[in-house]
C-alpha cells in the first residue's frame, strides 16, 4: 500500500519519532503529569523497549524529556507503573520525597519465540524525573518459573497501610504487598474462571478505590488487558468491579461477566495517574490494537495515546459500570470555532451540520444529545474521514449502535483485520442517546451516555483526503428530537 498517514494528531500525544505502544508510570508529583511511555526510538516496529518520557502540567499539552530507562545486559524495560515515595519508604531518597519506577525486565534466552523469561525491578529518581538509576538490587522480584511475569501496578492501600503489586501472570492477576516498596510477599492470585480468557496473555493491570456517584460507597476496579489471540477482534480492555481488602481481589459480579472499558477496536493497555491531585483518577490509553499496529501505514513515528479521560463509576440498573469523560483541560485549549446547536425536530432524509468544513485537519470536540421515536434511524458521519461511521436504530428490542470502518478510502487497506463492522446494543438509555466525541488526525474517540460506552477507533485518513471533517448527522428513518449539543473546533 503507497497510501501513509504523516499528519499528526494535535490532541493527541505522539512519541518525537518512531515507535510507541503502552503508556507506562503515569504519576504525578509536583505540578507535572508524568507520561512514560513503551518506546523503540530506532524503528517504526517493536523492538527492543525503553521507556520514553514527557511531562505536562494540563494533561493536553505534552513536552518530551530525554529516555528514562534504555534496555542493557539484563533485558528490555516491558510496561510498569510509577508512585511518589513521599516518606521515603524506599530509603532511596536520603529522607526527602522521590519517584520510583516499577518496571518488568524482559529478557530474551534463546532464538524461539518462546524463549524469554520476565523479572520485576525499579528504578528511582532524585531530581523529579529529569535523570534515573536503576536500583543496583534488582530484580525486586526475580524470575517465577513462568514466562509472562509482567507490568507491575503498584498502589497504596491505605486500609492495610501497604503498598500492593497487581502483576499479570500467564492469564491471572497476582496481588504482592510491600512495607519498604523493595520486598515483596505474594498474597494471592485472581481470575482464574474470571472475565475473558481468550488466546491471549492478561497484561497492563490496573488498580483503584473510587466512589460511586449516586453516594452509594466506593467500589475498587481492577483493569486488565487482553492480549491478541487468533480471533479478529485482538487486544481489549476488560474490567472487573467489587472489593480489595488489603490482599484479595473479590469480583461482584457473576465470573463470566466479561465488562470492557472500550467496545471497538482500539483502545489498549490503559493505565491511570497514581497521585493525581484532588482525587481523580484519570486514565488514557494506547488507541491501537496488536493485530495490525505493526502494519499501520505511517510514516516517522507509530503510535498514538487517546486523550485523557476521567474514569468514575456510575450505578446503573445492572450494576456499577465504569463511566468515562474526556478530562476538562480540554476546553482550555484554544479555538477557531465553537458553535452550540439549537434544538429542533428532525424528521425522515433531514440533516444536522455538527460543525462546518475546515480547510485542513483541526481537531473537533463536540457533543450532542437527542430522543429517538420507535422505528427511527439516524446516521452519523464523526471522523475525519467523511464516511457514515455509525447509525443508531430504535427497534422494538431496543437501540442498536452499529460501527464501520469500511476499508473503502485507500488507507485501510492495509490490513485484513483493520475494516470492521459491529453492532451494539444500548442497553443504558430509554430513546435517548447522548454521544460526546473527538475526531482528530488518525482517530475519533466517542463516549454513549454518560460515557458508560467508549468506542475508540483508528480512522486513517491521507493527507489528500484532507477537510471532510464536516461532522453531521442524518435522520435516515422516521423522526428524533435534539434535546441539545455544542462544537468546539482548535487550532
Ligand atoms: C502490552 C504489552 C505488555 C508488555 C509490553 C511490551 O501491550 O505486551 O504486556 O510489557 O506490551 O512492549
Amino acid at each position: 500500500v503507497s497510501a501513509t498517514v504523516t499528519e499528526r494528531p494535535l490532541l493527541h500525544f505522539t512519541p518525537p519519532r518512531a515507535w510507541m505502544n503502552d503508556p507506562n508510570g503515569l504519576v504525578y508529583f509536583d505540578g507535572e503529569y508524568h507520561l512514560f511511555y513503551q518506546y523503540y526510538p530506532d524503528g517504526l516496529e517493536w523492538g527492543p523497549m525503553h521507556w520514553g518520557h514527557a511531562v505536562s502540567v494540563n494533561l493536553i499539552d505534552w513536552q518530551h524529556l530525554e529516555i528514562a530507562l534504555f534496555p542493557d545486559e539484563n533485558g528490555m524495560c516491558f510496561s510498569g507503573s510509577a508512585i511518589v515515595d513521599y516518606n521515603d519508604t524506599s530509603g532511596l531518597f536520603n529522607g526527602e520525597s522521590g519517584l520510583l519506577l516499577f518496571y518488568t525486565t524482559h529478557r530474551v534466552t534463546g532464538e524461539g519465540c518462546d524463549d524469554y523469561e520476565q523479572d520485576q525491578c525499579i528504578a528511582f529518581s532524585r531530581d523529579r524525573g529529569r535523570s534515573w538509576e536503576k536500583y543496583a538490587g534488582n530484580p525486586i522480584i526475580p524470575v517465577p518459573g513462568f514466562k509472562d511475569f509482567r507490568d507491575p501496578k503498584v498502589v497504596w492501600h491505605q486500609a492495610s497501610q501497604h503498598w500492593i503489586m497487581a502483576l499479570a501472570c500467564g492469564q491471572t492477576i497476582r496481588f504482592y504487598r510491600s512495607e519498604n516498596l523493595l520486598d515483596w510477599a505474594l498474597c494471592s492470585e485472581f481470575g482464574e474462571h474470571q472475565g475473558s480468557h481468550t488466546e491471549g496473555p492478561w497484561e497492563c493491570p490496573d488498580l483503584f478505590e473510587l466512589p460511586v456517584e449516586d453516594g452509594s460507597g466506593s467500589r475498587w476496579v481492577l483493569i486488565v488487558g487482553v492480549g491478541a489471540g487468533e480471533d479478529s477482534w485482538g487486544s481489549f480492555t476488560q474490567y472487573f468491579i467489587g472489593d480489595f481488602d488489603g490482599t484479595h481481589f473479590h469480583n461482584e459480579n457473576e465470573p463470566d461477566k466479561v465488562l470492557l472499558m472500550d467496545q471497538s477496536r482500539d483502545f489498549y493497555a490503559a493505565q491511570s495517574w497514581s497521585d493525581a491531585p484532588d482525587n481523580r483518577r484519570i486514565a488514557i490509553a494506547w488507541i491501537n490494537n496488536w493485530l495490525y499496529a505493526n502494519n499501520i501505514p505511517q510514516s516517522g513515528w507509530r503510535g498514538m495515546m487517546t486523550v485523557p479521560r476521567e474514569v468514575r463509576l456510575v450505578a446503573t440498573a445492572e450494576g456499577v459500570r465504569i463511566g468515562q469523560r474526556f478530562v476538562p483541560e480540554l476546553g482550555e485549549q484554544p479555538l477557531s470555532q465553537a458553535t452550540m446547536l439549537t434544538c429542533d425536530a428532525l424528521g425522515e432524509g433531514e440533516q444536522l451540520a455538527l460543525t462546518t468544513a475546515q480547510e485542513s485537519i483541526k481537531p473537533v470536540h463536540g457533543s450532542i444529545s437527542f430522543a429517538m421515536k420507535s422505528g427511527s434511524c439516524v446516521d452519523l458521519c464523526l471522523s475525519q474521514t467523511g464516511q457514515p461511521d455509525l447509525s443508531f436504530r430504535q427497534t422494538e428490542s431496543g437501540l442498536i449502535m452499529s460501527y464501520q470502518r469500511t476499508g473503502q478510502n485507500g488507507v485501510d487497506a492495509f490490513d485484513r483485520f483493520f475494516p470492521c463492522r459491529f453492532d451494539l446494543p444500548i442497553t443504558h438509555s430509554r430513546g435517548s442517546v447522548t454521544l460526546e466525541w473527538i475526531s482528530d488526525n488518525g482517530s475519533l474517540e466517542l463516549l454513549i451516555n454518560d460515557g458508560i460506552y467508549s468506542l475508540t477507533s483508528l480512522q486513517l485518513c491521507q493527507s489528500t483526503a484532507v477537510g471532510h471533517n464536516a461532522a453531521k448527522l442524518i435522520v435516515a428513518r422516521g423522526e428524533i428530537e435534539i434535546t441539545g449539543g455544542q462544537s468546539s473546533v482548535f487550532g
